[in-house]
């Protein structure tokens, strides 16, 4: 699908990175970019010494989590080079015509943006890997006996991959990014800064407490936190103050359902389910999936990473577990059992994340 600036963008895309890119809550400059301060300095190092040589950009890897600001930093970094930023994402590009399209399209020293980089499909990703090494695509003219295929220099270019999950990547594709960066989930002094500086770019006043509970119960993204935001805005409004205080934005967040630990209904969801149908796990996470009626991948990429960053998942060989603090959590008593079976399968299995 391609909008009005003629960028190829999925449709999910335009519901959620389109409405928060449009709010103009994104940083520009890597001096405004909060957070992320393994990822963002060596990039600046990496910026200067390209532009230094006049050289495109290494092609750059990031993967993490969803919201955590993969897009709004290629943005950066594009905008840093002086360069034009093309977004598109992996499963939007279907055939290998469409990545052509896109690559010729490039002026020099352009950045382009996959997300989603892992959906590629094999063929597509087969014309990146010449075009990432040689800046070069082959492609092939015709059908059948009188097919051909002609070599098609391209710009030089900097492509920029997103992914949530840096292991689905093919070898072949992931060696060919010179700069690989992991985005780590924010902590919450870093949210604070980001909320009050889009409070500001609202004209929004903030107390302090409000922005130590939107820190606190923003799962550490900013995409959720300015979320959050937005929301209590509107319960402002509607009530009539220009100014965020303590009140409204408990309230808020209790109307949207969001505890005290930044969990929402169907993470809860998914805890009491693992607690109530299944004594607390080892359960599959098809299983949860189908019982829950979300994707797997959605329940992978979206609901899980902060579950088990706040220590109330495990995802173990056999299934995930919900932890002690999962019951605590939601005010269920611990049974022996499930204590036991717990600590056997971790026995066993070592640590969690091992699969
Ligand atoms: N908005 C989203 N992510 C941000 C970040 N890391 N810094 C500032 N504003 C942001």
């Amino acid at each position: 699908m391609e909008d009005l600036d003629g960028r190829i963008v999925t449709a999910s895309r335009l519901g959620t990175e389109e409405e928060y890119a449009e709010s103009g809550l994104r940083p520009r400059r890597l001096s405004e970019y909060i957070g992320q301060k393994n990822v963002t300095e060596n990039l600046q190092v990496f910026i200067k010494a390209a532009q230094l040589r006049g050289e495109p950009l290494d092609h750059v890897l990031f993967y993490g989590p969803p919201g955590l600001g993969k897009t709004t930093l290629a943005g950066i970094i594009a905008n840093e080079l002086g360069v034009e930023l093309r977004i598109s994402s992996g499963p939007a590009i279907d055939r290998a015509g469409d990545l052509a399209a896109i690559l010729t399209n490039l002026n020099e020293n352009d950045v382009l943006f996959i997300d989603e980089i892992h959906r590629l499909n094999r063929s597509v990703e087969e014309v990146l890997y010449s075009a990432m090494e040689d800046y070069a695509i082959d492609i092939i003219i015709g059908k059948g006996p009188s097919a051909r295929s002609i070599r098609l220099d391209l710009g030089r270019f900097t492509l920029i991959g997103a992914t949530t999950r840096a292991g689905s990547l093919s070898a072949p594709l992931r060696d060919r990014f010179g700069i690989v960066s992991k985005f780590e989930m924010y902590r919450p002094d870093e949210l604070r800064l980001i909320i009050g500086r889009s409070a500001a770019l609202f004209g929004m006043a903030i107390d302090q407490a409000s922005l130590t509970e939107l820190s606190l119960r923003s799962r550490g993204t900013p995409r959720v936190a300015n979320r959050l935001l937005k929301r209590v805005r509107d319960f402002c409004q509607v009530g009539g103050s220009g100014s965020i205080d303590i009140g409204v934005t408990r309230g808020a967040l209790d109307s949207l359902g969001i505890d005290e630990k930044g969990l929402e209904g169907l993470d809860r969801d998914i805890l009491r389910l693992i607690i109530e149908r299944f004594g607390g796990g080892p359960v599959g996470i098809d299983t949860i999936a189908a019982a829950i009626g979300e994707e797997r991948v959605t329940i992978e990429d979206v609901y899980e990473p902060y579950l088990i960053q706040a220590g109330y998942l495990h995802r173990t060989q056999k299934g995930r577990i919900a932890s002690g603090d999962a019951y605590a959590h939601l005010g269920l008593p611990l049974p022996e059992d499930a204590a036991r079976r717990q600590l056997s399968i971790f026995d066993e299995n070592g640590s969690e994340d091992a699969i």
